[in-house]
């Protein structure tokens, strides 16, 4: 080895030990730096009632939120809400910009690729709401050619998009979504049962076809490669669930957000 090369292989170690150095330091677990700040945080999108709505004071209330609080003091740290839109959470906690994402979101396997997710807690589906006058539209292939409101990068958008003929028109929530069907702009909304059942109690004139277009289930999503966050989590939510607490949450927003 001459001079150059020794100086070459040298400067190569030193960057490697650095490169590794950081490396660990970026591996400290979701479960750690929650402790560690103190803080669990979660995201959603506080427009699907009853799951999560704005309530009293604007503050963001609901069954996720409920068992938001329960996980935190579960790990003995305090609650911090963040609401944004719902096509962008599976990102944000694959970024780590939360720790938990806490939604009514379906656990489906496009999802799985970028996060993990919790054990279920909510059996659910998809409904199409239409006006009351409406005879045209009773089954899903009857939404071929039609305009049809989703709330963007939900379940419903994905079924509307891809399983059916109907031209979707993407919202940023249900309720935006309802409003244009009642001004005629809609023929229809497809959207998440508990949701669509506030939604046609909340605007006159709508009705929901009671055919079922999916089988979905609710989870709690975060990011991958976290054991020790996902089996504190799904303890929680297997205790919330034997005791019935969950479904008495649900009846409990149910009410108080008028769905
Ligand atoms: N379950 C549906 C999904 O995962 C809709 C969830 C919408 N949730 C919300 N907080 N807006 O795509």
């Amino acid at each position: 080895m001459n001079k150059t090369t020794k100086l070459i292989s040298l400067a190569l170690c030193v960057i490697m030990a650095a490169m590794l150095f950081v490396g660990c330091g970026n591996q400290q677990s979701a479960l750690e730096r929650i402790k560690e700040s103190g803080e669990l945080v979660m995201l959603t999108n506080a427009a699907f009632p009853p799951f999560e709505y704005l309530g009293n004071d604007n503050a963001v209330a609901g069954v996720d939120v409920e068992i938001a609080h329960a996980i935190a003091d579960e790990i003995g740290v305090s609650l911090k809400i963040v609401d944004m839109d719902f096509d962008g959470i599976v990102t944000s906690i694959q970024s780590g910009k939360g720790d938990i994402g806490a939604a009514g979101m379906t656990a489906n396997d496009e999802r799985r690729k970028s996060v993990d997710f919790s054990i279920n807690y909510v059996d659910a589906a998809q409904l199409i709401i239409v006006m009351k006058d409406n005879a045209e539209i009773t089954t899903p292939e009857d939404l071929a050619g039609k305009n049809v409101g989703v709330q963007s990068g939900t379940t419903g958008d994905i079924f509307v998009s891809d399983e059916t003929d109907a031209v979707p028109f993407r919202f940023k929530n249900g309720a935006d979504a309802a409003v244009e069907l009642t001004n005629g702009k809609l023929d229809a909304v497809v959207i998440d049962e508990m949701p669509a059942n506030l939604i046609v109690s909340t605007y006159e004139g709508l009705k929901i076809i009671d055919t079922p277009l999916t089988e979905e289930q609710y989870a709690i999503a975060i990011a991958k490669g976290n054991d020790d966050l996902k089996e504190i989590i799904d303890g929680v939510i297997t205790k919330l669930l034997e005791s019935g607490q969950i479904d008495a949450w649900i009846e409990e927003h149910k009410l108080a957000s008028g769905s």
